[in-house]
């Protein structure tokens, strides 16, 4: 499926980004700018920017940023094309259906009419609770201590003793037996032919993001097997990037999301007041998680059930985290086995005092491994601090290396280890190169390892910044760079799309996003007109253009003497001219000047 960009950057014109982002952000003006506080961090002082001369958004914060599609992707998580079919009814515009090549358009149909199925159902057995049949299943619900409110917030449902009945009233509804079959929610055999999947089960329907049911959990009521049964992975329903109570939580301003194991620990800890639980159903975390989570938060608290296996899941979800960006904190809920039964006998009160005193999930593993050693014993501590070792040395950033050093000591002060002991065990360790330290190789593209900005990057950011804010200094930039000696590639690109939008007429940086159509990019691109630096007065916006010029010229040069072929004689030329041309540029700085408004 390709739309026309005509058709792409109408719909961006008639969607005024201040009016769109109003929605959904309370917005104050200041100066040309609107601010507010950013959807996508949390924060107390705003510093998220809406600006209709650019007709984009940018957080200082979190650099969150892009035009209004890129908005409504990231706050609804839409696709691209989901995006634009939201704008473009939002603003009355109608998007031609032949472009769709024919098998994109089924694909999409199907997944359309499968959640309107799983709608259908979700309906159907929300009926069948408040029916004189479901008065157990409801019985059963409010025993375990749910509200008739928490009931209908999570849409709980009963699915009958009958095993046909949801089958034949979809069926009545016209569904194809085909169509039925994908959805999941049926059993299909040579003898019984097609059946419900649910039977005597309380329902519960698993929710996407975006409010749509994408599945369903039912549990039996009482001790059956098994306990939980749960739809299939569906060409609607990937359990790997969804978390049963986002569509919920990620609305909630905590700092927080609390990631726990099943469906009743994040109801009982939704109805307590702790709107900000999701779970992973039935599966273990995934990356496809954790970048769903870090979408809506920077920390997360984990409340795994208090056994080995909550243990175990913790360990393994802390690096998976971490990973992806997330930091985490371990919570105890001993001597209880999960949030449901904490808050039960316990009450929300001391269920938010132990959130507080949420373990750091480094100390926490430290914690695991003290346990797994026979401490009384020589033997056992020296192992024990052995593993410490390995695994600060998984710490790449020594700031971070040594405070974790101190709080380990500080910690099992017991053993008399000092800090110098185990510094030194741990660059022992190092030395050897463990596995531990081969495990420290940076991964590309994780955040830890994400280079920092070098100033010639900043120059060509803050070139393209002020090229979109201030058109009126284009022509003096123009007679000394050209998109070429944007030295980055993607810096390159935007450059050359804005010379050109400029030779065409007036530069429009929300509709140069429109060619991006890869959510990081735009953030990236975004952020490329938002650079910023604090000027006051007019020598020093003086100063800081006469830098970021000659910076960026000097980077291009050195970029075009390190690509040099030795046998392209005309090159080398041109490269010993640029090379003077580049000397005079520095001595004539002082005539440099440029206006700022
Ligand atoms: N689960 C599952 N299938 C099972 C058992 C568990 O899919 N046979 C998933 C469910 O999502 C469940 C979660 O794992 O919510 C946690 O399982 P467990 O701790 O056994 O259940 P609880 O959530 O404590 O359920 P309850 O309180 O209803 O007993
Ligand atoms: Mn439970």
């Amino acid at each position: 499926m390709r739309y026309s960009d005509d058709i792409i950057e109408e719909v961006r014109m008639k969607n005024d980004i201040v009016d769109v982002i109003s929605q959904y952000v309370k917005l104050t003006r200041k100066g040309s700018s609107y601010f507010g506080l950013c959807p996508f961090h949390n924060e107390k002082t705003p510093s998220f920017s809406v600006t209709p001369s650019k007709q984009m958004y940018y957080c200082f914060g979190c650099g969150a940023g892009g035009n209004v599609f890129t908005f409504v992707m990231e706050y609804e998580n839409f696709s691209f094309g989901e995006a634009l079919s939201h704008l473009a009814q939002r603003a009355g515009v109608q998007l031609p259906k032949m472009e769709y090549s024919k098998e994109a358009r089924e694909k999409a149909e199907r997944k359309a009419t499968l959640l309107e199925i799983n709608k259908q159902a979700a309906q159907y057995f929300y009926y069948q609770l408040r029916r004189e049949g479901g008065r157990t299943a409801y019985a059963y619900l409010t025993d375990r201590g749910l509200s008739e409110e928490t009931i209908k917030k999570f849409g709980l449902g009963y699915s009958d003793k009958y095993s046909d009945d949801l089958y034949k009233f979809l069926k009545a509804k016209g569904y194809s037996d085909e169509l039925l079959r994908e959805s999941g929610l049926f059993n299909v055999d040579e003898r019984h032919g097609m059946y419900d999947k649910f039977w005597n089960r309380v329902i519960f329907p698993i929710m996407d993001v975006n409010n749509r049911v994408i599945g369903f959990g039912g549990r039996v009521m009482g001790d059956g097997k098994p306990k939980y049964l749960n739809s299939p992975e569906t060409k609607i329903f990937d359990k790997s990037r969804n978390l049963y109570g986002l569509n919920v939580a990620r609305t909630t301003r905590k700092n927080f999301l609390i990631l726990c194991e099943g469906y009743m620990d994040v109801i009982s800890m939704h109805q307590a007041g702790f709107t900000n639980a999701v779970a992973s159903l039935g599966t273990a975390l995934t990356s496809g998680h954790a970048s769903l989570l870090k979408r809506y938060t920077q920390e997360v608290l984990l409340l795994y059930d208090s056994d080995e296996a909550g243990v175990k899941a913790a360990l393994r979800g802390i690096p998976i985290l971490r990973e992806a960006g997330v930091n985490s904190r371990v919570v105890n809920l001993r001597p209880y086995k999960d949030p449901d039964e904490f808050i039960k006998n316990m009450g929300p009160e001391a269920f938010e005092e132990r959130l507080g005193q949420a373990m750091d999930s480094f100390m926490f593993r430290v914690s695991v491994a003290e346990s797994e050693f026979p401490m009384e014993e020589p033997q056992g501590q020296n192992r024990f601090f052995e593993r410490c070792a390995q695994m600060l040395l998984e710490l790449e950033d020594e700031l971070e290396r040594n405070l974790y050093i101190e709080a380990i000591v500080k910690q099992y002060r017991r053993y008399s280890i000092s800090n110098e002991d185990l510094r030194k065990r741990v660059n022992t360790l190092a030395m050897k190169g463990t596995r531990a330290e081969r495990r420290v190789q940076p991964k590309s593209g994780s955040p830890e390892t994400k280079k920092r900005e070098t100033a010639a990057e900043k120059s060509q950011k803050l070139m393209l910044t002020w090229l979109v804010t201030y058109p009126g200094i284009f022509e003096t930039v123009e007679k000394y760079i050209t998109p070429s000696d944007f030295v980055v590639p993607l810096y390159r690109e935007v450059a050359g799309m804005l010379f050109e939008q400029r030779k065409e007429g007036e530069m429009n940086p929300a509709k140069l996003l429109n060619a991006f159509t890869d959510s990081e990019e735009q953030r990236e691109v975004a952020s490329l007109f938002n650079a910023t630096i604090h000027l006051e007065t007019k020598e020093e916006q003086d100063r800081a253009f006469a830098d970021a010029l000659l910076r960026i010229k000097e980077e291009s040069l050195a970029e075009r003497n390190r690509n040099w072929d030795p046998t392209d004689m005309a090159a080398l030329q041109d490269l010993v001219k640029s090379k003077k041309d580049l000397e005079e540029l520095g001595r004539k700085r002082q005539e440099l000047h440029i206006s700022f408004e």
